[in-house]
């Protein structure tokens, strides 16, 4: 058994224990790998460590940033309240028809608004709106815009927000200084302007699991 096989074997081990079957999120997985999206969703435990974190700060408007099939669009709109809506950004148009078919099937389009297109662009039109604050922000699109996005969420929340990014170790490459890999750089700067912001208390967490080595970013908006 290779590594990759027994985190894999865990990971079947923990979502049998934890998540189970069911049939909006499946038949989400089950229509992106139809239409030929790429398998790169969060794996079930993450979507649910997503949503139980929504749930334990009482999360009522999330912003996330890519969407893909909406795998994890679907977590996080079922942990909202009556009322709550989460915002997802795409800029793939077939990404976000599969998404809408599966938000819809998953019964929660309507507490979700999807926005096609560049995420950057719609984040500067939403940052002009004169919106609530969000609680919860997932990051998780290309990693080169991460510094942009991630200063977009800090406009976007309000002190008690939490910040998570997606794929903040990529097989430990994070750790190399001299890697021209946009996304590792993208994510190294990410690093350096989260560790800098006073307004921030973060930590990162390294995983293994059924996409391999990886890790996450989880972000606590303080006082300003
Ligand atoms: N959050 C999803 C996975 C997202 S994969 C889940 O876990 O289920 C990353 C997505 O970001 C892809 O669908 C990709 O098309 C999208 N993306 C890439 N660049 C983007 C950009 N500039 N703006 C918005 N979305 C982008
Ligand atoms: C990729 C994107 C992701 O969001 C992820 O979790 C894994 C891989 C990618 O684009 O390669
Ligand atoms: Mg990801």
């Amino acid at each position: 058994m290779t590594d990759f096989e027994r985190w894999r074997a865990v990971d079947e081990y923990i979502c049998g224990l934890f998540v189970g079957a069911d049939p909006a999120l499946d038949g989400a997985l089950e229509a992106s790998d139809a239409a030929g999206l790429p398998a790169v969703q969060v794996t079930a435990n993450q979507g649910k460590l997503l949503q139980l974190l929504a749930r334990m700060i009482g999360a009522r408007r999330i912003l996330e940033v890519g969407t893909l099939g909406a795998y994890s669009t679907i977590w996080l709109a079922r942990a909202l309240p009556p009322g709550g809506q989460v915002i997802t950004m795409e800029i793939d148009g077939r990404h976000a028809e599969v998404a809408r078919a599966n938000l819809e099937r998953a019964g929660v389009s309507d507490r979700v608004t999807l926005l096609e297109g560049a995420a950057a662009d719609s984040l500067s039109r939403l940052d002009g709106e004169d919106i609530e604050p969000f609680d919860m922000v997932f990051i998780d699109a290309d990693k080169q815009n991460n510094p942009v996005y991630f200063d977009f969420a800090l406009r976007l929340t309000r002190p008690g927000s939490v910040i998570v990014v997606d794929n903040v170790v990529r097989q430990g490459n994070v750790a190399d200084a001299s890697s021209a890999d946009p996304g590792v750089v993208g994510t190294r700067r990410l690093n350096e302007v989260m560790a800098a912001e006073p307004r921030v208390s973060v930590t990162e967490i390294q995983t293994v699991g059924a996409k391999g080595y990886d890790g996450f970013a989880v972000a606590l908006v303080l006082g300003r």
